[in-house]
């Protein structure tokens, strides 16, 4: 398949059903991963830590024992693989992250990586496909622990990271993702090449497996989610806002300036635009998720004259992305002007939409009505190391399983029946392009 291409042949769409045995080996694996990481409260893999590190490890003595072929890439991402009959033709790859953010949930990226090696399990058990299939197990992908940039493992397969990224510091202020991922026994001075570690032609396709982290599929009572498009986002990791510190019982109200009352003119603004850009049927979601101010100074008796805080949008529209960003640099002036102060958005990070091929939401959707699984095709809110494939020009797809109680919290849920439903529509769409004849030449 090349991007764009004819769509994979669905005459006769592979049956896909994991064995008990398979279902007991997801359940076992994720079960494991809950209880080693388990931080008191909900789970943490820390972005190139030694405890993502640690899930690496694990999931690789799976596959080892599974007697699956390994490989780790310069920037330490795990590649399982199941060589095909040719296989010199580009395979069929799917996967997904193994990092959490901090006191978070278990299934959030590990849920795709333990379906992916599911599949392969399932596929070597009954018989080997023309193709090779892979599964990538990718470092870093939340943006958590470096506070804005993402998709760490996955940009570096594509020679994307930038010295900004690698000096981008870690949350607890002591050092930078370089050093995280020296330590993590990355490649750096390969990485700052800024080659491929991964070749666009080496892969007919890619599929992610992914907890939908929202409450659509619960509304709508399927198991099942077939993706259109991924929204991107663009982060301000810390806007400060800079008034005047003053006595808070000696300054009347129209000599102040109040940095965090600014900060709060500034948020109510913002949101109404989203009001009206919602109403016009734009796409698009705002969050203010740090807010501080200064806790050496702050006190219950002073007018605060500093703040800062994290500002993140996000859009399936990059060109919703550009205008807002725009339209907030217009409020921080109007803001500013009324209140007395100042904004310093400081540092912002792009991250770009993606959309799915059409060919892969077609599969997906092809296997959910042959393996009658009930689905919504929906897209994804939240950000995927998928977007980062399809932006390279790989026909990308990703299925969502039904998820209670969101993510990025320690309440995340899953039923396994839905996540076998959902593997088994991953297996069965990655068979599907796996002996797929239509394009042998790429
Ligand atoms: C990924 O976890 C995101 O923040 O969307
Ligand atoms: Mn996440
Ligand atoms: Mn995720």
């Amino acid at each position: 398949m090349a991007p764009s291409s004819s769509p994979v042949s669905q005459d006769s769409l592979p049956g896909f059903t994991l064995s008990d045995s398979v279902r007991q080996l997801a359940v076992d694996i994720l079960s494991e991963l809950r209880e080693k990481f388990f931080d008191g409260v909900g789970v943490s893999r820390e972005t190139y830590g030694e405890s993502e590190t640690a899930a690496f490890m694990l999931l690789e003595s799976y596959a080892r024992d599974a007697g699956f072929e390994i490989q780790w890439d310069a920037a330490r991402n795990l590649i399982i693989r199941l060589p095909g009959q040719n296989p010199e033709l580009p395979a069929v790859a799917t996967g997904s992250h193994l990092d959490s953010v901090p006191e978070g949930g278990n299934y959030d990226g590990a849920a795709g990586v333990v379906a992916g090696l599911a599949v392969l399990i399932a596929v070597k058990q009954t018989g080997i496909p023309r193709r090779s299939m892979e599964v990538y197990a990718l470092r870093g992908e939340e943006s958590a622990w470096f506070g804005g940039p993402c998709y760490f493992g996955t940009r570096a397969m594509f020679g994307q990271l930038t010295e900004d990224d690698f000096q981008t510091l870690h949350r607890d202020g002591t050092k930078t993702l370089e050093d995280c991922m020296r330590a993590a026994g990355a490649d750096i001075d390969r990485l700052k090449t800024g080659a491929p570690l991964l070749g666009t032609s080496h892969l007919a396709g890619w599929l992610e497996l992914h907890i939908e982290q929202g409450p659509i599929l619960t509304a709508r009572e399927k198991p099942v989610g077939v993706v259109t498009g991924i929204r991107g986002n663009h982060r301000h990791r810390r806007v400060v806002c800079t008034g005047q510190a003053a006595h808070s019982g000696a300054v009347p109200r129209w000599l102040r300036q109040d940095a965090v009352l600014a900060m709060a003119d500034l948020m109510v603004r913002i949101d109404e635009h989203w009001r009206v850009l919602l109403e016009w049927g734009e796409d698009l979601v705002v969050t203010a998720g740090i807010v501080e101010t200064n806790p050496k100074e702050h006190a219950i008796s002073r007018v605060p004259g500093e703040v800062s805080f994290a500002l993140e949008y996000r859009s399936q529209n990059l060109k919703t992305l550009q205008s807002f960003e725009a339209l907030i640099q217009s409020e921080c002036d109007q803001v500013a002007k009324k209140r007395g102060v100042r904004f310093d958005l400081g540092a912002a990070k792009l991250t770009r939409p993606a959309t799915m091929a059409p060919e892969m939401i077609e599969l997906l959707e092809g296997v959910c009505k042959s393996q009658k699984v009930p689905y919504e095709v929906m897209a994804s809110g939240a950000g995927h190391d998928t977007s980062v494939f399809a932006n390279a020009g790989i026909p990308s797809g990703m299925v969502f399983v039904r998820n209670d109680k969101g993510s990025h919290n320690p309440d995340e849920t899953m039923e396994f029946p839905d996540f076998f439903l959902a593997t088994e529509v991953l297996g069965g769409a990655m068979l599907a392009v796996a002996n797929d004849q239509s394009e042998d030449s790429k």
